[in-house]
């Protein structure tokens, strides 16, 4: 099976296996797991931040983020195509009472603009603006990329006006290695951001917080109301620490991978595909006549597997565990099923 449906399908290897077998272990409710500790300090290493935390999941860290950074009755500015909006069922409102106000944009990318006309007048009839939250990459746009630049151009939008920047990193290694530029530089102008291990990375679990002392200290705190402090999660950790070696280099193929795709979706009359957008792992097209439902059946008959994304829209994703074999064999069933 083919399956690229998402970059979250994939096994841990051999070596994250061996090496989760072989964990030092310890409570880590207590701080007293050696190998989430090393997993920390390393991630505090790469974002250059005073601290990070181990979380089970994305999500989690989207709302240990949300509850840190905000009050009840405050509004966090995003873009509608955002994870936090679509795909949390509800959570910001229930775990923080907070209000979502999403942004419909151009690309899937929120601009200073945007951010300028969303916040609100300091008056009693609004709600407070207080976050503004970006996912790099936006995955429902596509997998692009927030440049330094833009992220600056926010960030200063974000200080002048007294308010928090929240990153969705669950692609931000992606990001770094698209832009070839270090994590630590894609996450400075945050107040908090976060990474996760269970996509582009390979691990079967786990996303790590970073951000301040202050702010790790609270995330912690929240963590453990939520459910997730977990105790002997060393075994987590090794895989993670595994999947960090090497991933630039992995990454760097998924992304060319899926241009390679991207090219042959492109060249295809039955579909229609803004090739700008291929900039990371992820490929989203649209179907010209007929559903998403029918291309997913048709290539389903190469045992090559793909998601939709609307009635009419496919997403393709690399990951660590599509070779270039299969990459052939995907091109091979699109134009058998479509030239
Ligand atoms: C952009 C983005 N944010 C957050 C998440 C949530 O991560 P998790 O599935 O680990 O909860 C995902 C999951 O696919 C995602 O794509």
């Amino acid at each position: 099976m083919i399956d690229l449906r998402s970059d979250t399908v994939t096994r841990p290897t051999p070596a994250m296996r061996e090496a989760m077998a072989n964990a030092e272990v310890g409570d880590d409710v207590y701080g007293e797991d050696p190998t989430i500790n090393r997993l920390q300090d390393r991630c505090a290493e790469l974002f250059g931040v005073d601290a990070t935390l181990f979380v089970p999941s994305g999500t989690m860290a989207n709302q240990i983020c949300l509850h840190v950074l905000t009050d009840p009755g405050d509004e966090v500015i995003l873009d509608r195509s955002s994870h936090v909006f679509n795909y949390e069922s509800g959570a910001s409102g229930m775990i923080s009472g907070v209000q979502l106000n999403p942004i419909d944009t151009s690309d899937g990318r929120l601009s200073t603009d945007d951010v300028e006309a969303a916040i609100r007048p300091d008056m009693p009839v609004y709600a407070r603006s207080r976050v503004v939250s970006i996912e790099n990459t936006a995955n429902k746009a596509g997998g692009v990329v927030y440049d330094l630049n833009r992220i600056h151009d926010i960030a200063a939008v974000v200080r002048a006006h007294r308010l928090r920047f929240h990153l969705d990193g669950a692609r931000l290694w992606n990001a770094s290695v698209a832009l070839d530029v270090p994590v630590h530089s894609l996450v400075k102008p945050f107040d908090i951001a976060w990474a996760a291990f269970s996509k582009g990375i390979g691990a079967p679990v786990g996303s790590i917080i970073a951000g301040s002392q202050d702010l790790i200290n609270a995330a912690r705190t929240v963590r453990k109301q939520l459910g997730g402090g977990m105790r002997q999660s060393g075994v987590l950790a090794a895989a993670a620490l595994v999947g960090l070696d090497g991933y630039r280099e992995r990454l760097a193929r998924d992304h060319a991978n899926a241009r390679r795709i991207a090219d042959t979706v492109s060249d295809l009359d039955a579909f229609d595909l803004d090739l700008e957008r291929v900039q990371t792992n992820i490929i989203i097209f649209d179907v010209h006549d007929g559903t998403a439902e029918s291309v997913i059946e048709k290539l389903a008959r190469h045992d090559v597997h793909v998601t939709p994304f609307g009635p009419q829209t496919v997403r393709i994703t690399l990951h660590r565990d599509i070779s270039d074999a299969d990459v052939n064999a995907t091109m091979d069933a699109l134009k058998a099923e479509f030239a």
